[in-house]
């Protein structure tokens, strides 16, 4: 895979160095002295509220307050056996690289956030369910993997702590489904990867029927930054709601894609225009969706608006993955939601019949449309269809379909009004549907 370029913070500070991918590399630099003081001289109760203090709200895309998602495991009176810690690096919302980054060159700055999560939560085990695609992320977290065990990092000791802990890397096969989390928890079972129906959530009946907790790479990898610094450091970045970097990818139209780690709450225009050096080929920005594929769209003239949920949410959009994608003026809506559409289509785990039907639906309609076969009854009915499909499934999947359409027909209603009218695109430089 192409290297992405990336601008640096905390969290990235040192990915640009070969040697921070080995073990000696790491400890030169710190690494793991945070982890070994706290297994030696902390507890569970103190790491969690310092979570808590901290307000890190996941990164993997539903900004839930990791504090709060360890608290709800049971504490320690409930020794009737196993429990379990679980990374998701599946990474496969179109628009999100940003853990790829994490997992090739910061792979025991993860190692050294998932031991600080399992403390706290008192698992005896981490699943790192990586993305089948990301070869280079396999190979190194393998290789770091067994070097931690080496050098005793982990293991019945770990880091000469009376702590116990192991990491067992396991390779997805490639279904976007499987980064909802209990989707991959079935897929973890070796099972047909299908969301499970909630309550019971995964801290009281997760892998295996034992409590288990699901983080974001990006989420593990501020926490040994927050617990070496303190709460108070990390809520001195960012929002108040929202506090911390965090890694925003952005891709498209612009001079310069790649990630970029930055404050949430940086101005969305400030990242494509400053940062991203501004729309490629000095042509008009038409639309930036803010946080991966399944977030609403935002057209030009509202993207001064701070990276941040509690903004965003007054614009009908949310941070998601942070994973901003460009489009300049030449950008065919149409075509945009028939890219979309077809995604989910293919990616619908097929369980919830509003799922199933509603983006086959979305992408028939769209896709006529698209020929210059459609009729102005479709806008309305595309509304219907989203409107049916949102809030009423098993997991957010059908809800992450249906966001992206309705911002397309909130924004640009144009777009498509003028295929139905004229029966063909009116844009002739868009790009074009394979
Ligand atoms: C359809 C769908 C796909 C998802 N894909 C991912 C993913 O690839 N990686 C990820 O970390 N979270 C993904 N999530 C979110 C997870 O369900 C879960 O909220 C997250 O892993 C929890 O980690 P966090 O609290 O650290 O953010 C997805 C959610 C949905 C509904
Ligand atoms: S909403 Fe879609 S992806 Fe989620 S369980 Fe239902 S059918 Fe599967």
């Amino acid at each position: 895979m192409q290297k992405v370029p990336f601008t640096t913070g905390y969290l990235t500070a040192h990915c640009g160095d070969d040697a921070y991918g080995t073990l000696d590399g790491y400890k030169a630099e710190g690494g793991y002295e945070t982890a070994r003081r706290v297994l030696k001289k902390g507890t569970p109760e103190d790491l969690i509220e310092t979570l808590k203090a901290s307000g890190l709200q996941g990164r993997g895309g539903a900004s839930f307050i990791a504090g709060q998602k360890w608290s709800f495991m049971p504490g320690a009176e409930d020794d009737t056996g196993p429990r379990y810690l679980v990374c998701n690096a599946d990474e496969s919302e179109p628009g999100s690289f940003k853990d790829r980054l994490l997992l090739e060159r910061a792979p025991h700055l993860l190692l050294e956030g998932i031991l600080l999560a399992a403390f706290a939560i008192r698992a005896e085990k981490t699943f790192l369910y990586v993305r089948g695609e990301y070869g280079e992320a396999i190979r190194v977290l393998t290789r770091a993997i067994e070097e931690a065990r080496a050098g005793k990092v982990l293991g019945p000791r770990a880091l000469g702590s009376r702590f116990a802990h192991d990491v067992v890397l396991v390779r997805g096969a490639g279904a976007y489904i499987c980064g909802e989390e209990t989707g991959l928890l079935e897929s973890l079972e070796g099972k047909k990867g299908q969301p499970r129906k909630k309550p019971p959530y995964p801290a009281e009946n997760g892998v295996f029927g034992r409590p288990t907790t699901v983080n974001n790479v990006e989420t593990l990898c501020h926490v040994p930054h927050i617990v070496e610094k303190g709460a108070d450091w990390f809520r001195g970045i960012g929002t108040a709601e929202s506090p911390g970097n965090t890694l925003f990818g952005v891709s498209g139209h612009v001079v310069r894609p790649g990630l970029y780690e930055l404050p949430l709450g940086t101005p969305l225009d400030e990242i494509v225009f400053e940062h991203a050096g501004g729309v490629a080929g000095g042509r008009k920005l038409k639309a930036v969706i803010p946080g991966g594929l399944s977030m609403a769209v935002l057209p030009a003239g509202q993207v001064d608006v701070p990276m941040a949920n509690e903004f965003l949410r007054e614009r009908q959009t949310a941070l998601g993955t942070g994973g901003i994608i460009v489009m300049d003026d030449t950008t065919c809506m149409v075509r945009v939601a028939c890219i979309i559409t077809h995604f989910f289509r293919e990616e619908s785990c097929g369980q919830c019949t509003q799922c199933r039907e509603g983006t086959g639906w979305m992408n028939r309609i769209v896709s006529r449309i698209e020929r210059g076969e459609g009729r102005f009854e479709d806008l309305a009915l595309l509304k219907d269809v989203c409107a049916k499909m949102e809030g009423k499934t098993i997991c957010a999947f059908a809800d992450a379909a249906a966001w992206p359409v309705q911002g397309l027909l909130r924004h640009f209603p144009q777009d498509f009004q003028s295929h139905v009218t004229h029966g063909q695109c009116p844009y002739p430089g868009s790009f074009v549907l394979a």
